[in-house]
Parts: C-alpha cells; structure tokens; sequence
C-alpha cells in the first residue's frame, strides 16, 4: 500500500476565499484524500495559510492591523469555514510558523553552498510618493505580453505568465497609485535556475510523463523561454528573514524571502508542526514524508493553473539545488477556472460567491457535490444558480435524497422499524447487483485517475440504478398483492442506502454519515465496498433496525433562486 502526501495550493491569508479557489484545490484533496483513507492507504493531507508577501501586508493595511495580528485573524476565520465545508486535513499549518522559518532558511544556506544562490545587485522600482521599492503586488501595469490592464509585478493572472515588476507597461503604485517611479539600485539574492534548467527539465521528462497535459504543458512552456534566474529576495516588512548569519548586510538592510519561495517550503514546514503536535505517546515522523522518503511515499497536489510554474518548475528546482534527498511532486493535479456567468470570479470586484457567504445559504455537502462533478477540470466550468438548482434539485434531492426518504418512510409504515424480509433475491437484484458492481467499478477507476466530474458522474449512475430498480419493482403496488415481494424490495433499496453511505463519503461526507446513521448495522466497521458486496447487496440483513433521517436535500424553490441571482448578481459576465 502506498503512503499519500497530499496537498493543496496554500490558500493566500489577504481574505475569504470564494468558491473557485475551493475548486480548483483543497475541495478535490480533500475528496482524494477521504477516497485513499475508505480504501485502507495511509494518507496524509496538508494544507496551510500562505502568509507572506505583499497581498498580506496590503490587505492588513486596508484592514488597519498589524501584519501578524490580521494573519492570525484570518488564519483562524479561513480555518473555521474549511472545517464548515468538512475539509479533513491531516493538518492545516502557516507560512509564518517557526517550523517553515528554519526549513526555508535551511534551503537558502544549502542553495548558497552549492553555488546555486548568488548576490546581485539590481535596478529596482522605487516609488518616491510611497519612499520604498515596490516589489511584485505593489507594483501594477499592463502585462507585455496579453495587454491585460491590472496585471502585477509578480504575475499576470490572465496569462499566468511570471513577470519581473520593471516587465509592466504603464507602471504604478498599487499603494499610491503614484506614477513617479525611479529605478534605483539594491542587493538581492537570486536563485540560479538557469544552472539547474537541465535538471529541472529531466524532472519535467521523468515524472510529468503521467501528469495531465495541463500541468505538464505549462511546465513545459518554461524551458522554450528558457529558466532565468530568479530574484527571491524582497524589501519588505514581513516574511522569512534573510538569515543574518550567512547574509549579514541583507539581513540589516530587512530583507525577507520572496513569498513564492518560501510558500511551497510552507508544505514541508506545515508537515513538520503536524510532527511537532503530535499528542503524547504518538510518534509523527515528518521526514519520512519529505526527506529521503521511502519509495511507497507518493506525493499528489491540487492547484489552480496560475500555480503550476511554481511547482513544477520553482520549488523542483529550488528542491534540486539543496543537493539534499527532498520528495518531489509525484502527481500535479491542475484545474482550469470556475467561472461565474462565464466571467471571473473577482475578490477585488466583489463577484461571485464566497466561502463564507456559501456556507450560511446552504450546508456543505451541496456545494461539494456540484463543484466536484462540474469540477473544471478539462475546461473551465460556469457556475450560474441555475445550474446549481438544477443539479442540486436533480441530483441531491430527487435522486438521492428523495429515494432514502421514500424507501425508508414507506418501509417503516408497512413493515415497522426492522428492515423486512420477504422472498429471496430474483432477476431483478441480480441486474441491479452486476449493474451497480459495474459503476462501483468505474467510479473507482475515475478516481485513481483523479477525474472527478467522471467519477460524480458514476456516483451519480449508482444513485439512478437505484431509482430505476424502485420504479420497476413499484413496492406500493406489490404490497397490495404480495407483501413479501414488498419486503424484498424495501430490503434491497435499504441496502443500496447502505452501499450509498459507504461509496459516497467522498463528496459529500455529512449526508453520508447520516445515511449510514439511519442503519443500526452492529459492528459495521467497513469503509469501502467490495464488487461482491456491490453485486450481493445482502450486507444489511432483514431484522436489522433503521430510523427516518431527516430529509437529506432541501429542492432549492423558484423563489430561493431569484433571492440568490438578486442578491448575489447574476447577469454581468
Ligand atoms: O495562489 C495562491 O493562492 C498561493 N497562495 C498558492 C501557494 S501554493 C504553495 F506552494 F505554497
Ligand atoms: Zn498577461
């Protein structure tokens, strides 16, 4: 059996995150990573607030906090909404801790000795209004190569190609908007990557073999610009500092680490407070993760697309340069944009839907179940309420939920709270057993392959199998003529409510318990289903007790959908 690290992009601590960055990252981990635990592996999921750069300073700023205070706050708000949309993390850590600190700091003096950091001095945008350097986010302009207007000095979100701040056309202050900018002389460390190009491509070639194209294409797009050498210093007032022991003049001068360098560092550093928390009697080794890994270690990350320069070519190169044994990314799972009304999800802008805001209109598993099977995975995908009710209406309440209440309610009113017996299993079963044996099947080869719309889509066929089988059978009708044969068929449909439970914790993890709730099976320890058991649907044997749960899936109304399109804006795209 494999050992699965899994991790997701670091969300950035700058504010609540909306749905598209649950999307495309810690929402698919975390289905990933339930799916490997059902299935007997040992998994481990970490996640961690990105705290450093200039959108955290920003957005202090704005929120008038000191820096650490505001990260703090916001480390705790972001931690509650991803407990609320039940995100199972092994451990959810921060950039800022002292274990991330000493492991980055430990990387620069590796990179150094091994001639891979060398110190430069650059020409660097000055703002005279603001009286200091703009690094990456203070810094906006036109990106040189698309055109899009509010591109940063880091990064171009539209293309997602990584800029130098002194790339923009039309530059200016993000703090003042200050066009008087000076190019004026400063020190700072670079990291060599054009020494470490060859290898980092050997990388790319060995193990983006099995990556999606996706990923592997946007790692490959970096070396036919070739790999430059990357400042990964900045002048700012909150980050990993330089060490004062290797750099001591940089370390006077302030400088910290550039957020990129040390964020996916903070994947190691979060693994290791997971180490550090570790309850008394229990020994949580995070090397063996990380460093000189065994070879059953297997390493998959979630991220939107924006971020896979940054893993696939930065930190592997950043990994290499160390000259040390660290675990690089066996798998980059890259997801493509959610959009909503087909235009972009905008913090800035105030569209689209966030977290929060999500979470107190309807409970978790809603959301989690239409972002994964609308996951924008081979392209990007839309969100509009109306396909949400839809789906939501379809899938969840009629298919579903409707049939764990009819079934159950039904079956209490004929026969009492024991599930009945009735005659032995015929044809019917028997179809509907291979039937449902076959989309276990496939839904399981959907994810191991981490595709996870076609995975809710076979989740989704078992769920219908079930519908069409009660339709068929039509127990109300049987119960006039032959009560057994009633019985047979509420007996069979419990036990799908059983299979229902077990196989779709995934998605959406609360439902699923309450279904496996409605079930007084004794000693019922098992986490995944077999094809035998699937084919059988003979594990919840007559005699057992059950209870009515409370309708699992409310019908999203005409009504509630026009609130939602008011309130939340539904025709601008
Ligand atoms: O794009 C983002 O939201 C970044 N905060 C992701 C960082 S991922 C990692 F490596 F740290
Ligand atoms: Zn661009």
């Amino acid at each position: 059996m494999a050992r699965h690290l899994i991790t997701s992009a670091l969300p950035y601590i700058n504010g609540i995150k909306h749905l598209g960055n649950l999307a495309g990252s810690m929402l698919p981990a975390d289905v990933y990573a339930r799916y490997l635990r059902q299935r007997g592996h040992e998994v481990l999921y970490i996640c961690a607030t990105d705290e450093h750069g200039t959108a955290a300073e920003l957005a202090a700023k704005d929120a008038g906090l000191p820096v650490a205070e505001f990260c703090a706050r916001l480390h705790d708000t972001q931690k509650a909404i991803y407990d609320g949309f039940s995100l199972r993390f092994d451990y959810f850590g921060r950039t800022s801790a002292q274990q991330t600190v000493e492991i980055t700091q430990h990387f620069a003096r590796r990179l150094l000795a091994e001639g891979f950091i060398e110190e430069r001095t650059v020409r660097q945008v000055y703002s005279v209004a603001d009286a200091r350097f703009l690094a990456d986010r203070y810094i906006v302009g036109t990106c040189p190569h698309c055109g899009y207007e509010a591109a940063r000095g880091d990064q171009c979100e539209h293309c997602t190609r990584v800029l130098d701040p002194t790339d923009l056309v039309d530059a200016r202050s993000a703090l003042s908007g200050s066009r008087e900018l000076e190019v004026r002389a400063t020190k700072h460390l670079f990291l060599l990557q054009s020494k470490l190009a060859g290898e980092v491509e050997a990388f790319v070639d060995e193990y983006g073999k099995e990556w999606p194209n996706l990923a592997s294409s946007i790692a490959r797009k970096w070396f036919t610009e070739g790999l430059h050498d990357r400042a990964i210093t900045r002048d700012l007032e909150w980050g990993v500092p330089v060490p004062a022991d290797t750099w001591p003049e940089l370390a006077a001068e302030g400088k910290v680490f550039y957020v990129w360098f040390d964020a996916p560092i903070g994947y190691i550093g979060a693994t290791k407070e997971w180490s550090d928390a570790a309850p008394a009697g229990e020994h949580r080794d995070w090397k063996s993760w990380w460093y000189d890994a065994d070879t059953t270690v297997r390493h998959t990350e979630f991220m939107a697309k924006d971020n896979v320069p940054f893993h696939t070519v930065m930190f592997p190169a950043t990994q290499l340069g160390t000259r040390e044994p660290w675990k690089k990314v066996d798998y980059v799972k890259a997801f493509n944009w959610l959009t909503y009304y087909g235009g972009k999800f905008s913090t800035s802008q105030n569209r689209g839907i966030f977290t929060d805001a999500a979470l107190e209109l309807l409970p978790a598993d809603y959301w989690r179940y239409f972002l994964m099977a609308h996951a924008p995975e081979s392209d990007d995908s839309s969100f509009s309420w109306e396909l949400f009710s839809s789906v939501v209406n379809k899938d969840l309440a009629d298919t579903l939920g409707n049939f764990v209440n009819r079934v159950l309610t039904f079956s209490r009113k004929r026969f009492g709270d024991l599930v009945p017996s009735g005659h032995a299993a015929g044809e019917p079963e028997h179809r509907l057993g291979t039937e449902i044996a076959r989309l276990l099947t496939e839904y399981e080869e959907h994810m191991e392959a981490l595709q996870f719309r076609k995975a809710a889509f076979a989740l989704r066929g078992m769920w219908s199998a079930g519908n069409s089988y009660l339709e068929e059978k039509a127990p109300w009708l049987e119960i006039k003529t032959d009560s057994e044969a009633a019985a047979l068929t509420l007996r069979t449909a419990m036990n799908l409510i059983h299979l229902y439970a077990v196989v779709s914790e995934p998605f959406i993890p609360v439902s699923a318990r309450a279904m496996r709730e409605a079930l007084a099976l004794p000693d019922d320890t098992r986490s995944w289903m077999t094809t035998e058991e699937a084919t059988a649907l003979d594990a919840v044997p007559a005699g057992t007790a059950f209870t009515v749960p409370p309708v699992l899936f409310a019908k999203i109304t005409e009504d509630d959908l026009a609130g939602y399109r008011e309130r939340f804006g539904a025709d601008d795209a």
